[in-house]
């Protein structure tokens, strides 16, 4: 029995060696403390030993089990070491590789044309004026000699709140509420939301205008041509050929709309333009003086003009897009492509 004891004490180290990994450890371990182990074994064996060599037996034995105990409990460590070694280097931090970029937002086309558009008028001295987009009918209509029961009234959809407030359904009210706070000269940009009871591939209920007006001594007609004609090079290009319309609109005499030649027939006629040649961009002309009558300006004295256009329409034609909707529905392939 004392040569068993010895044996399995000499054995363990040597059985532990080359040993790498849990699983084979564990098989040793098994070998010596398991259940049907070597030391396990030795003490089953104790029943058979004399009373009086059984107290000197046990504490060999048990001296024996805490040896290869430690030992096997040492390996453990060494291996758990060895393997934690092992995940640090293969999941090392590369200091030295670039950083993962994060994605950078881009403002929307519509938003992108609105401040081009704004900042090309900006360069020719214009400021900027906002106003509310619920408005008052006198604002919205009557001021801009729109009455009521008026048919001009049918050539916008209007959303009402009450019989007085509307949504507005064009940013030419802020015309009125500069004009009534601010005496000549006066030389604004409004850009802004603005609302129809209206919805196809060319209409959105909800779109932006750009309103322009100037109001000084001695403005005339040719002003009107050469503001819109820069503002039309700076956006559209500068050898974008242009014409003058003439049109109607209530609170501008003589009125005007401006056209582009179609720059996908060049103006030859196509679907786009239907067979015209010709896109319209904006309405104008020079300021009714029943709209001066209304904010007290003398007629006498001041004239000036006045312009109004869908920055949506703008854009498509800037970007050859043919549905409007397409701005709206917030589609992440459609609006990369303005970034
Ligand atoms: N307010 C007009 C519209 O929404 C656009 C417009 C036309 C504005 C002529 C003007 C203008 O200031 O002079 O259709």
């Amino acid at each position: 029995m004392n040569d068993k004891i010895k044996e399995a004490k000499d054995k363990i180290a040597e059985d532990l060696k080359n040993i790498m990994d849990e699983n084979t450890l564990q098989q040793v371990k098994a070998k010596y403390v398991g259940k049907k182990g070597l030391i396990t074994d030795l003490l089953k064996s104790m029943r058979d030993v004399a009373a009086e060599e059984r107290r000197e037996l046990g504490k060999k034995i048990n001296e024996a089990k805490n040896h290869i105990e430690i030992l096997l409990d040492q390996k453990s460590d060494e291996i758990k070491k060895v393997l934690r070694e092992k995940t640090l280097l293969e999941e090392a931090t590369d200091f030295t590789l670039p950083g993962r970029g994060m994605p950078i937002g881009a403002k929307h086309p519509i938003t992108q044309v609105m401040e081009e558009i704004v900042y090309n008028f900006e360069r020719m001295g214009f400021e900027v004026a906002e106003g509310p987009e619920i408005e008052m009918d006198y604002y919205n209509f009557e001021a801009l000699n729109i009455p009521k029961d008026h048919p001009a009234r049918d050539m916008q959809d209007t959303f009402y709140i009450s019989d007085d407030i509307v949504l507005r359904t064009h940013t030419s009210p802020v015309q009125v509420r500069v004009m009534q706070n601010q005496l000549p000269p006066v030389k604004i940009i409004a850009p802004g939301k603005v609302y129809r009871c209206d919805s196809d591939v060319s209409h959105t209920p909800m779109f932006h205008q750009i309103e322009g007006l100037l109001v000084d001594k001695n403005i005339t007609f040719g002003n009107l041509k050469s503001i819109i004609t820069q503002f039309i090079n700076l956006t559209f290009g500068e050898n974008t050929n242009i014409r003058f319309r003439p049109s109607f609109f209530p609170f501008t005499e003589p009125s005007a709309e401006v056209d582009i030649e179609c720059e996908i027939c060049s103006g030859k006629g196509c679907r786009v333009c239907k067979d015209t040649g010709w896109l319209e961009v904006l309405g104008c002309g020079m300021v009714d003086p029943e709209v001066f009558k209304s904010v007290g300006y003398d007629t006498e004295v001041y004239s000036g003009f006045a312009f109004g256009m869908g920055v949506e329409r703008i854009t498509m034609l800037k970007y050859g897009v043919n549905d409007i909707r397409l701005f709206f529905e917030n589609d992440i392939r459609f609006l990369r492509q303005f970034v």
